[in-house]
């Protein structure tokens, strides 16, 4: 195949290593590809509980082929040293400050992680080429369904116009897309943007509704349900995330029109789920596994700013450069998540009761 990266044998940098995405990419690449080196940076921010991101780093820890750094990419210094010290032959950049509704709260957290730290890895692969060297030959990074802002025409392609952004986070989201470009463009680096649309699963991130949902249910709380109830996720398992930047990982960009080495993807469910059909599915998996005892009691309030109706993800594309398109249904999917929910929240008990 044209482009095609083997990954045996590579060092592979992955930023926010022990977050959601990026732990559960470099356990697959471990388990999965022979004699690869993993290399993670992550601050380590308390954006959610950090003992999360622990977990995550013990299980990654048990490989030797793994390093850990705890490092900020909006030091330049720091990225600097690790690309010198490393030599990676693939980023892939997942650090970033996430959430719609917190860029309201925090925005200086969003031109930190993902503008100037996006910025820092960037400069970091141009100059990974300098007195000949073979450099990064991938840099793969995060972008997010939120560039598509109100747009109204479903399912979102990559083909549309993504020009108005709704939050700050869709806004540094499209920047990278656009910075990416001109890094590709002048210094040949070849980059794929990956939207992710709406990503959930086991050991997942506690600031996403199913957690937060699940968190307010186990407490007797009531759920806040926006705009009444009437919106729509694409909901993606986290299985298939990997799966699908594991293939994105193994095949450089074909040119643009303009001869860059540069695409976007979508990597959605392409299938959206009602806000409500996913609370009706939650707690059935919640009630199932003797987590909740009963449905929650529900408060409905209008939409939140910055938040959107729906998001649906149009993947012909990744379908027809990668032959995949993630699948595995929300019920599936929440049933997973629940199951470690209750595994991991005993286990905390546990040792809270010791
Ligand atoms: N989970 C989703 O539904 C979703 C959807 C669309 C896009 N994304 C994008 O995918 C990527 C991974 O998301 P996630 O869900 O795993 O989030 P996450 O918050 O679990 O992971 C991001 C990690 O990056 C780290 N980080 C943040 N700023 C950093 C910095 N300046 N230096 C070093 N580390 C830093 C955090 O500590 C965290 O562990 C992000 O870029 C996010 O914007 C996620």
């Amino acid at each position: 195949m044209k482009g095609y990266i083997d990954l045996t044998g590579k060092t592979i940098l992955i930023t926010g290593a022990a977050g959601f995405i990026g732990s559960n990419l470099a356990k697959q690449l471990l388990i999965t590809v022979d004699d690869i080196k993993v290399v993670g940076i992550d601050n380590m921010n308390d954006y959610y509980d950090v003992s999360l991101k622990e977990y995550r780093l013990k299980e990654l820890n048990a490989y030797s082929n793994f390093r850990f750094i705890k490092g900020n990419i909006a030091d330049k210094e720091e990225v600097k040293a690790i690309f010198d010290n490393y030599e990676p032959d693939i980023v892939v950049n997942l650090a970033a400050q996430a959430g719609v509704r917190y860029s309201i709260k925090n925005p200086e957290a969003y031109v930190e992680s993902n503008l100037v730290g996006f910025f820092n890895i960037l400069e970091c692969c141009r100059h990974s080429y300098d007195e000949g060297k073979k450099g990064v030959q991938h840099f793969v990074y995060a972008s997010s369904s939120s560039v598509y802002g109100s747009n109204k025409k479903v399912p979102y392609s990559t083909e549309d116009k993504v020009d108005n952004p709704v939050s700050l986070y869709a806004a540094t989201k499209k920047s990278n897309e656009l910075i990416a470009h001109a890094y590709s463009n002048l210094y040949g680096i070849p980059s794929t943007g990956l939207r992710f649309f709406t990503v959930y699963g086991p050991a997942g991130r506690p600031d996403m509704a199913y957690f937060s949902f699940t968190n307010k249910m186990v407490k007797g709380e009531k759920i806040q349900i926006f705009n009444q109830g009437d919106m729509y996720r694409d909901f993606t398992y986290i299985d298939d995330i990997i799966t699908g930047v594991v293939k994105v990982m193994q095949k450089t960009p074909e040119l643009t029109e303009d001869g860059v080495p540069y695409h976007v993807y979508n990597i959605g469910n392409n299938k959206p789920e009602s806000l409500m059909y996913f609370v009706e599915t939650l707690e059935k998996c919640l009630i199932s596994e003797g987590i909740i005892e009963k449905q929650a009691e529900k408060e409905f309030l209008p939409m939140q700013p910055g938040d959107v109706y729906q998001t649906y993800a149009d993947v012909d594309e990744l379908v027809r450069d990668f032959g995949f398109k993630p699948g595995t249904s929300l019920e599936k999917g929440l049933r997973q998540y629940a199951k470690w929910y209750r595994e991991f929240y005993s286990l905390i008990n546990i040792r809270q009761v010791d």
